[in-house]
Formats: C-alpha cells, sequence, structure tokens
C-alpha cells in the first residue's frame, strides 16, 4: 500500500519517533542514504511562495540520491487546464514522489487518492506537517524527550501551524496548549482528533483565549505570522486582533526558564514576535530551519520503504 503524509496524524507515534530517529542520524551523516538513487525524480508543485520548503526539499531529494523537479505556480496544467486526478495519474507514471503546496487542503487529499507513489503535504490552509516534524527535531535535542513537555503556540490558532502543533504534537505525547483571540481558534474536528491521539499518547491538548495562562511553565514557545499566504487583504485586522498574542519578552518569562523559542519563519519582528525574542538566546530557529531538510530527507525515506506496490 502507498503511503502518504498529508496531515500529521498520518504518522503513528511509533512512525513519527522512528522518522525522528533518521533525521537524526541523516544530520549526522547527510550522504549515506540513497533511496532514490537511479536518480529517481520527485515532483515539487508550488502553488504558493517558498524558501525553506523549496530549498530543503531540493536539497533533500538530491541528498538521497534523486532529481527534484520544481514546478511553479502556473507552469503546469495543474489546477486550471488539467484535474488534480488526471495530474496524479499522470506522474505516477514517471516520478517516486509527489510534493505538493498549496491552498485547498482537498486538492492534496484528492491527489493521493489517485497516486500510486508518496504524496506529500508541503503546506496547505489546513496543515503544514513536515514544519512540524523539523519542530519535534529541534525540540528534541534541546530539550531530550518530548513526551510530556509543554508546547505552546500564540497567535493565529486558527491556521495550518496551530493545526500541525495539535495534530503532531499530540501524536509526540506533549501537553499542547493553543492560545488565540476568539474567533480564530483552532477547527473543532481538529481539536477532537487531537484529543483522540493525545488520549493514546498521554499528551493533553488545551485551547484557551488568556495567553498568560497558556505560558505558564512551557517549555517551548512558539507563534507564526499573523497574516497567511491567501489572507492578504486582512493585514491590517489582523494586526489588531492578535497584538495581545505577540511573543515578546515578557510573555516569555512567564515561560519555563529553560524554555526554547521556535518559529517557522518567515516571521515579521515586531508583530508577532519582538526582534530581542527571536533573536535572543532562546531562540533556535536557525536550527528549526536546517531540521527541515534533515526531517523531510527521514521522512521521504520512510514512506519509500513503506510503500509497496
Ligand atoms: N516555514 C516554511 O515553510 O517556509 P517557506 O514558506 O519559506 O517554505
Ligand atoms: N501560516 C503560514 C506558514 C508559512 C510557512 C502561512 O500559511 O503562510
Amino acid at each position: 500500500m502507498v503511503r502518504h503524509f498529508l496531515k500529521d496524524t498520518d504518522l503513528t507515534p511509533e512512525e513519527q519517533t522512528h522518522v525522528l530517529d533518521a533525521a537524526q542520524r541523516m544530520k549526522e551523516d547527510p550522504y549515506a542514504h540513497k533511496p532514490l538513487a537511479g536518480p529517481q525524480t520527485v515532483a515539487v508543485f508550488f502553488d504558493k511562495t517558498s524558501t525553506r520548503t523549496r530549498v530543503s526539499f531540493a536539497t533533500g531529494i538530491a541528498d538521497l540520491g534523486g532529481s527534484p523537479l520544481i514546478i511553479g505556480a502556473g507552469e503546469s496544467q495543474l489546477g486550471h487546464k488539467e484535474s488534480v486526478t488526471d495530474t496524479a495519474k499522470v506522474l505516477s507514471r514517471m516520478v517516486s514522489a509527489i510534493v505538493w503546496r498549496t491552498f485547498d487542503h482537498a486538492g492534496l487529499e484528492e491527489m493521493a487518492q489517485n497516486s500510486t507513489v508518496p504524496v506529500i503535504n508541503a503546506l496547505s490552509d489546513d496543515y503544514h506537517p513536515c514544519q512540524i516534524l523539523a519542530d519535534l527535531q529541534t525540540a528534541r535535542e534541546q530539550l531530550g524527550e518530548l513526551t510530556g513537555k509543554t508546547l505552546v503556540y500564540l497567535g493565529d490558532a486558527a491556521n495550518n501551524m496551530a493545526h500541525s502543533y495539535l495534530l503532531g504534537g499530540a501524536t509526540a505525547g506533549m501537553h499542547i496548549r493553543i492560545s488565540g483571540p476568539e474567533g480564530y481558534l483552532p477547527r473543532p474536528d481538529i481539536v477532537e482528533e487531537a484529543r483522540v491521539r493525545a488520549n493514546e499518547t498521554g499528551g493533553t491538548i488545551t485551547i484557551t483565549t488568556d495567553a498568560c495562562a497558556a505560558l505558564e511553565d512551557a517549555d517551548v514557545v512558539i507563534t507564526d505570522t499573523w497574516v497567511s499566504m491567501g489572507q492578504e487583504d486582512e493585514k491590517e485586522a489582523r494586526q489588531k486582533i492578535f497584538t495581545p498574542y505577540q511573543v515578546n519578552a515578557e510573555a516569555m518569562k512567564l515561560a519555563a526558564n529553560h524554555a526554547i523559542f521556535l518559529h517557522c519563519l518567515p516571521a515579521y519582528r515586531g508583530y508577532e514576535v519582538t526582534a530581542d525574542v527571536i533573536d535572543g538566546d532562546q531562540s533556535y530557529v536557525w536550527d528549526e530551519a536546517e531540521n527541515r531538510l534533515h526531517a523531510q530527507k527521514a521522512l521521504m525515506n520512510f514512506l519509500l520503504t513503506e510503500s509497496t506496490a
């Protein structure tokens, strides 16, 4: 059966640990694994802009012995001249995996349903699961065992990152606290799915509008842009709504002394995070960005190995 990675719970807790262990090994020995030797091609589609995802997939596919084929918005027939289903069927005959950054998550589901090769979500409006693997790898490097640690996310609690922290953090057995303003809280069905996963792993899920309460004794403090790709028209309104959820020095003081700060980047200093925090001693955002490469290589290796014809 072909394995896909569309959202964080597509890996079981055991599989997630296995991928994170492999990511660390790949970081230590980057060119030892060649599951894409041939070179086999991986198609990487971008309907939205990207720096980290684009470079980490291109580099990672090459490191694994393969050839990355990057296809930008409007450069293929996908979406406007040809259906997702037909695209999936054609690509399955030519490439070893499909990576796609897009808007509507349903498109990724349709791609996966019609593909005989692994499909990987490189960010949709609903989830960003590759980013969470990199974040978990970074947290593990700094804090050790993830089980029982508290991860706090402040800001736009209805966006793709908040949703993926819920599902990916619950899978890791962490205590996940998501805090944002009323009207910008996570989708109830995703919260429910996270609770089910947390019940299996010993994690917990807290959703609150009270940022100060959420931050208490946090091991990991995270935020993300208040204006995700596709929401540019709402920029001014959003900047006002989310101001109480800024991660600044005062917010970091409420967390544990050893707390680390993460941000998927790109970051907007002075909005969701202040410069002293993101550029300060508690910030591990550059390790986090680097870990995109290692975590995605481990993920691709896992999906290619686990998928059977
Ligand atoms: N964090 C992240 O996905 O960055 P890019 O948008 O640059 O890919
Ligand atoms: N929430 C952000 C993440 C960017 C990596 C967005 O979707 O634009």
